[in-house]
């Protein structure tokens, strides 16, 4: 915001935008398909924004296929349905090896000599198919039915590991062709999203499937985009030269989708070993798997083959027993988190299930400890939801003490004793007291965290220390902090202290989204976050924003609307932005991309306005397509000069450009605004 653009010729503008978009093409694809990124984040950011700038001055060099596409486009009112080609079948299933060993056999007695298969582990996530036309994706459906699936393209295209175009296609494929894969969550994705509908007051996912279902089922595709969705693809149809699955996989990989790295091509006596090796090593990979499959290598006696009712007759879903422990509950205690959500949670005898010590397990809300009936004393069966989340499973009644006692929930918050309320439409009972230490801490560890300030180094038990020490009270406090008080801490240095504090200055400046998640809005989580700052695009308009306008958003509806509202202009929340304000932070303007009929035109503000706060005023030229800025040069297409006007005008009469008064910059603004064209 801080240089008036210089306006290439379209020519160039074409050619750079063509080397911008093969470019992040490239990095995309070494970050999310292949996990090897070459270069960093930041990086990679600043060669994104500067194709976002120039698509929005040249709109048409926005073409579906760029990656500034992958954030989401509109949303949707519903999916339309999509019939498959040839219909998405399922697998039969083995609990056993005895299981596996009878379906090598089977195959065996139709064709003698195949023992050639491929192991591959069995994603937990959801199917989907994609069809590429002339090297494009021209369709993302899910496998609904089999026969019949939902057209959910718009999402698809911001799974980023998806490729929009392909880096070549291999001789031998005819111009439309299609591609079969599993779509999932990893499992801190999982975790995460899990933790924060928690927080909210809302029903969880019971798995990393249902998540990754829910994600790609958004009407949204901005909170698809998210959700950190990955895929594994294993399908081609038609195969084109490859001659058996390996080789299927190896041409899948080459054309840019991202291939399960573990899969292995082995005899039949191989199968034994790569389950067996599985079954413990899956604990430590970042995705849910609940099996293997296990697949007829060679395409020709696949085909040979066939299927049967619904199902391949080469291939067979091997299915891991699941892992169940037994344990005690030693007590159950609510947890108060930062929105003042009480949670029971259950605390354990530790015990070792799926690759980790489990002591403490969430028991989600207290209608959950009554349906499951969960006393302290009982034996419990608990197990890791999709891999994940430690969960009670059942009670083992008959080991139930005689003297074991239902649990009752608390009417008053056990860290600060004031009452606990049951709002409408929540599961849980939540603190009202704002000045509940536990809400405080939880707050601000919210705050400084990954997916809001994502200051480092900050903690929560350096958060802890501060507030103990009296120094930091609310979020604002943190930027006040000195060196001084930071090393009166335990366990500061000299070094350590000056880069606590350079780290937190670092981030007195955020993007939009990141300071809305930040501040704890109820019912704002990263994802409401992320689609207020898109329609937005800055703190002041959303501030301003009724509760009627918030209604308007897509995605957001009443409960969050009114919850928003009555944040924003209630007493806490102003004095919480107030203060931060105070203290420098601000939250960077959401870019625009799109088009208006100010697209390509530099507009400067100089002097002072009257009708509207000058970020206002810089967010309607954005809003038509303009840029603002406030550097005067020949480029610039017009300076708006209110009273007190000095440089800025002179130089702007020097080099000949556009000059013109508050009143008649409000009349060229409602004008064009009234053209229609603005984008929202
Ligand atoms: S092959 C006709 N390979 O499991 C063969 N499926 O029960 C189709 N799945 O709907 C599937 N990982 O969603 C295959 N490596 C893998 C898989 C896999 C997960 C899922 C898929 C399918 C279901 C079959």
């Amino acid at each position: 915001m801080t240089e008036t653009p210089t306006r290439p010729t379209p020519e160039e503008a074409r050619r750079r935008a063509g080397e911008l978009k093969r470019e992040l093409e490239h990095h995309g694809h070494l970050y999310h398909v292949l996990d090897r990124p070459q270069i960093t984040d930041a990086e990679y950011d600043k060669l994104f924004r500067e194709l976002v700038d120039l698509e929005a001055r040249y709109p048409e060099l926005q073409t579906a296929d760029s990656p500034t596409q992958r954030v989401g486009g509109a949303p949707a009112e519903a999916f339309s349905k999509y019939r498959h080609r040839t219909p998405m079948l399922s697998l039969a299933n083995a609990f056993s090896l005895a299981e596996v060993e009878a379906f090598r056999r089977r195959i065996q007695r139709i064709v003698p000599d195949v023992d050639r298969f491929v192991c591959e582990l069995k994603i937990d996530g959801l199917a989907m198919s994609l069809t590429y036309r002339d090297g494009e994706l021209v369709t993302g459906a899910t496998r609904g039915d089999g026969v019949e699936g939902e057209d959910v393209t718009a999402n698809a295209r911001t799974i980023r590991s998806i490729p929009v175009r392909l880096r070549g296609v291999p001789g031998g494929l005819p111009r439309e062709f299609e591609v079969r894969g599993e779509v999932y969550m990893p499992k801190p994705s999982f975790a995460a999203l899990n933790q924060q509908l928690e927080e909210d007051g809302k029903q969880t996912y019971a798995n990393p499937r249902n998540a990754a279902a829910g994600a790609v089922r958004q009407l949204n595709p901005t909170v698809t985009a998210s959700r950190g969705l990955q895929t594994f693809m294993y399908q081609l149809d038609p195969p084109g030269p490859a001659r058996s699955q390996t080789e299927v996989l190896a041409l899948l990989g080459e054309m840019g989708f991202r291939v399960n790295p573990n899969c292995r091509e082995v005899d039949g006596d191989g199968i034994a070993s790569y389950l067996e090796h599985w079954g413990d090593a899956r604990h430590d990979l970042d995705y849910g798997t609940d099996g293997v499959v296990i697949k007829v290598a060679e395409r020709e006696i696949q085909a040979e083959l066939g299927a049967v009712s619904r199902s391949p007759r080469w291939a067979i879903a091997y299915k891991f027993p699941p892992e169940e422990r037994e344990t005690r509950v030693q007590d159950i205690l609510v947890n108060v988190g930062r929105t003042g959500t009480c949670t029971p949670v259950a605390f354990l005898e530790p015990v070792l299930i799926a690759g980790s010590t489990v002591q403490r397990c969430t028991l989600h809300n207290e209608d959950e400890v009554a349906r499951k009936d969960v006393r302290a004393g009982d034996t419990v069966v608990v197990h890791k939801a999709g891999d994940v989340i430690p969960e009670i499973v059942r009670v083992v009644l008959e080991m139930r003490p005689a003297d074991a006692m239902a649990w009752i929930p608390p009417t008053s918050c056990p860290v600060c004793g004031s009452e606990l309320v049951r709002q409408e439409g929540e599961v849980a009972r939540r603190c009202v007291n704002p000045l509940c230490p536990a809400q405080r801490w939880e707050r601000l560890i919210h705050f400084t965290g990954r997916s809001s300030l994502d200051i480092e180094g900050m903690g929560p038990m350096v958060i802890a220390a501060l507030i103990e020490a009296g120094y930091v009270e609310d979020a604002a406090d943190f930027f006040r902090l000195t060196r001084e008080q930071v090393l009166q801490l335990d366990r500061f240095a000299d070094r350590s202290a000056d880069n606590l504090i350079a780290s937190i200055a670092a981030r007195r400046r955020v993007p939009l989204h990141r300071l809305l998640n930040a501040l704890g809005v109820p019912n704002v989580g990263e994802h409401t976050a992320l689609v207020l700052a898109a329609h937005f695009r800055s703190l002041e308009r959303l501030e301003e924003a009724t509760e009627e306008e918030l209604l308007e958003v897509e995605g957001i509806g009443p409960i969050v609307a009114a919850a928003i509202a009555r944040w924003f202009h209630g007493e806490d929340g102003r004095k919480l932005l107030r203060k931060l304000a105070e203290v420098g932070v601000e939250a960077e303007t959401a870019p625009v991309v799109g088009e208006g009929p100010w697209t390509g035109q530099a507009w400067v503000l100089t002097g002072s306005l009257e009708a509207m706060p000058r970020p206002d005023a810089e967010e309607r030229i954005r809003r038509l397509g303009g840029n603002p800025g406030s550097s005067v040069s020949r480029k610039t297409h017009t300076v708006v000069a209110g009273p007190g006007a000095g440089g800025k005008l002179e130089k702007a009469q020097r080099l000949g450009v556009r000059v013109i008064d508050e009143a008649a910059f409000l009349e060229e603004l409602e004008a064009a605004e009234g053209s229609g064209s603005g984008s929202g």
